[in-house]
């Protein structure tokens, strides 16, 4: 029979892997805390913007016209206990308030309240990002709260979805990680995960730590190639290289490879800098600090770039305060082809030029509501050109396809002044100045 499958915690991670699984062709049961968010995915509404995502699951939500009805949500422990042979737990591991570590409030929440209901054999399947050490921790308290035992037992299977393509990384991986110790867990794993693995999807079998810590490090990677290019950024600003070109030749290594070597004002959003944070603290406390100092430099590079990025504002403005000037800013989202707002160098800048003084509105294609309310303060405009009306500097933060297809001379007609910064290195330089506009870029003094 086929396996049934529960996802616990249905945001970003969740409700794309619930919606996935039921586009494998199994059953499943989602669940969350929160009754808001259920009321939607019932509805097949995404409480976030992600492409595809509203399509896949309207595709199998029960009660939709023309749906497979092989998925459905709820927000009761004993029934997804009861359901399920394999549950997925996706809740969020965000970081703590005040230090680096992070917050394992839900994840153990998660298991405390579904581990009572578990009387029957069960595979429990992590897919949060945790501290190393957490599987060993919790497979442990699981088998002790199971009425079932040691037959309530535990895998780890990391997730590496990136958000703006998490239906294609959910559904076609480029690697599966899966943290066993039985071979029942694996095999049970392989049946979940034999449509990818079919399609070549590489299959790697490791133990807990191991598995936990491949999310951490790839992601400390993706963190370290970002701060590399954008050290190198700081170089070309003070030798007068073109940061641009250097990625591009670089990038033809393939030891090295193009790919997360776009300088610009760095990264953000809710992985990586919480990640190479909890990252740190959890070494510390295994007493291998030293191993992942360099992971600070790693964070304070990217810190720089928001700082630094205003500081170009600043200038190009002519040196002194912000007051009285307005400054459009086109992006407020993390990265584009999302409307998540969560520690945006986009939103950083806007909001520290706001605070100095400076006249800030931003327009962003789908992150305004997001950036509204963590932003209140901020002006926001309806379209990219209202945003640039009497702007003395438009500011290019967030790279949207949108903004790349903006017709300079259009937007050069209601700029009170033709000058464009450039913090994603993702606009074409020509064409701007084609316009009459003073283009300027992050790493490229003379590009
Ligand atoms: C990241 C990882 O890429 C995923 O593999 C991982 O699963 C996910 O975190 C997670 O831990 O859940 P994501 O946060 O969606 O995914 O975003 P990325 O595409 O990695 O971009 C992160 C930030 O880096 C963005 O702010 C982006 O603008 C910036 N970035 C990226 C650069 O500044 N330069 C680059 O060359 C690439």
């Amino acid at each position: 029979m086929a396996l049934k499958i529960t996802v616990i915690g249905t945001g970003y991670l969740g409700a794309t892997h619930a919606a996935a699984m039921a586009e494998l062709g199994f059953e499943v049961l989602g669940l969350d805390v929160v009754p808001e968010k259920i009321e939607m995915l019932q509805r097949g509404e995404v409480p976030m913007y992600e492409p595809g995502l509203e399509e896949l699951l309207r595709k199998h939500v029960a009660g939709i016209e023309g749906s497979s009805g092989r998925l459905r949500f709820t927000m009761d422990f004993a029934e997804v206990a009861a359901f399920g042979d394999v549950h997925f737990v996706c809740v969020n591991t965000p970081q703590k308030h005040g230090e680096y570590a992070c917050d394992m409030s839900y994840v153990d929440s998660a298991f405390a309240q579904l581990a009572p209901h578990l009387t029957k054999p069960a595979l429990v399947v992590g897919k949060s990002t945790v501290p190393v050490g957490s599987a060993e921790r919790l497979a442990r308290e699981l088998a002790a709260a199971a009425p079932a035992g040691v037959e309530a037992e535990l895998a780890w299977n990391p997730e590496f979805l990136r958000e703006g393509f998490a239906v294609k990384d959910t559904l076609h991986p480029d690697r599966i990680v899966v943290g066993v110790r039985s071979a029942h867990a694996e095999k049970l794993l392989r049946e979940v995960y034999a449509g990818p693995v079919g399609e070549g999807s590489p299959f790697v079998v490791t133990d807990f730590p191991t598995s936990e810590l491949v999310k951490t490090a790839a992601n400390s990677f993706l963190a370290t190639k970002i701060s590399f290019i954008n050290a190198m950024a700081e170089v070309c600003e003070a030798a007068g290289g073109d940061v641009v070109k250097l990625a591009e030749a670089l990038g033809y290594d393939d030891r090295i490879g193009k790919k997360f070597l776009r300088a610009g004002i760095g990264f953000g959003g809710g992985c990586l800098p919480k990640d190479i944070r909890a990252f740190m603290a959890r070494a510390g406390e295994l007493g291998a600090d030293q191993a992942l100092t360099f992971l600070r430099e790693i964070d304070s590079i990217n810190m720089r770039r928001r700082g630094q990025m205003v500081e170009m504002a600043r200038e190009a403005l002519g040196g002194g305060s912000f007051l009285g000037k307005r400054v459009a800013v086109l992006g407020a989202t993390f990265k584009p082809d999302s409307d998540d707002v969560r520690d945006s160098p986009a939103l950083n800048v806007a909001g520290q030029i706001h605070l100095q003084g400076g006249q800030v509105t931003v327009y962003d294609p789908k992150g305004m509501a997001n950036a509204g309310r963590l932003f209140p303060t901020l002006a926001y405009a309806e379209t990219a050109v209202d945003a640039v009306r009497g702007a003395d500097v438009v500011l290019h933060l967030t790279e949207w396809r949108e903004f790349r297809e903006l017709d300079p001379a259009v937007l050069g007609e209601v700029a009170s002044n033709r000058l464009i910064l450039d913090g994603r290195n993702a606009l074409d330089p020509t064409v701007w100045r084609a316009a009459g506009w003073t283009y300027r870029a992050m790493g490229r003094p003379s590009a």
